[in-house]
């Protein structure tokens, strides 16, 4: 047991899916993991364990955000030795030729500040994904013919920006979508020597306002869903 996290030790796989959202944690335990298995509640922060294709998962919420993720994170890291972590979540859209129902396999992760800002100080650190997983994950997506994109991705501190032209800066860079989570992932995954990866799916568009109806969100996510677990275990 940890601060944040009820498990017992034993019950953390060593591979970890986190989703934001608890609720598409048990949503993707349900759809994708044979006898998954309740392993935290804590704070409603829902993880669950089971297999997949006979391979030990843990799918465990991380929150919004850097600041909640960098808890989880560093909770599984150090304390239940996770040492394959992939961030499933979903973004806006930055690109036209990024559609609403892509997935985006983030190669790097751009940011103004992380939690880990306050100690790197003049250091512009470069969040970067494991390459071992971002090539299996690319190869995953191109055999199930999801349209993908694969490159830097925008971790921003705040959903509701008062910056528009933050936002143009990145588009005018060739980021193709934004979100709140990556990089403190990676961030923290290189400080451990962990291997982590996001794969996310672009629920909606800065551009076009464009976003995802409700009703197709399942089957969206679950590509990405499947996308991470076949490049888990490659
Ligand atoms: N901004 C930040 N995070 C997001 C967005 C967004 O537009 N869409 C999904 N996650």
């Amino acid at each position: 047991m940890t601060v944040h996290i009820g498990a017992a030790p034993g019950d953390i796989a060593e591979t970890v899916l986190m989703p934001g959202d608890p609720y598409r944690a048990k949503w993707a335990a349900e759809t994708f993991l044979e006898d998954p298995e309740l392993v935290n509640e804590v704070r409603g922060m829902l993880g669950f364990t089971g297999t997949w294709r006979g391979n030990r998962v843990t799918i465990q919420g991380s929150g919004m955000g850097m600041p909640s993720l960098s808890i989880y994170a560093n909770e599984l890291i150090s304390d239940y030795n996770a040492r394959t972590l992939i961030r499933i979540g979903s973004c806006g859209g930055m690109q036209s030729h990024v559609k609403v129902r892509d997935v985006i396999i983030a190669m790097s992760a751009t940011t103004i500040t992380s939690p880990s800002s306050g100690f790197f100080r003049e250091i512009n650190f470069a969040p970067t994904a494991d390459y071992e997983l971002l090539a299996a994950a690319v190869a995953a997506a191109k055999n199930r013919g999801t349209p993908t994109h694969v490159g830097g991705i925008y971790s921003s501190d705040v959903f509701y920006a008062e910056r528009p032209d933050l936002d143009e800066q990145m588009v005018r860079h060739g980021i193709l979508g934004v979100e709140m989570e990556a990089a403190e992932l990676y961030t923290l995954a290189a400080r451990h020597g962990r291997r982590a990866l996001a794969v996310l799916t672009v629920s909606d568009h800065l551009q076009t306002g464009e976003a995802l109806p409700s009703e197709d969100r399942e089957k969206t996510f679950g590509d990405m869903v499947e996308i991470a677990l076949e490049a888990a275990f490659t």
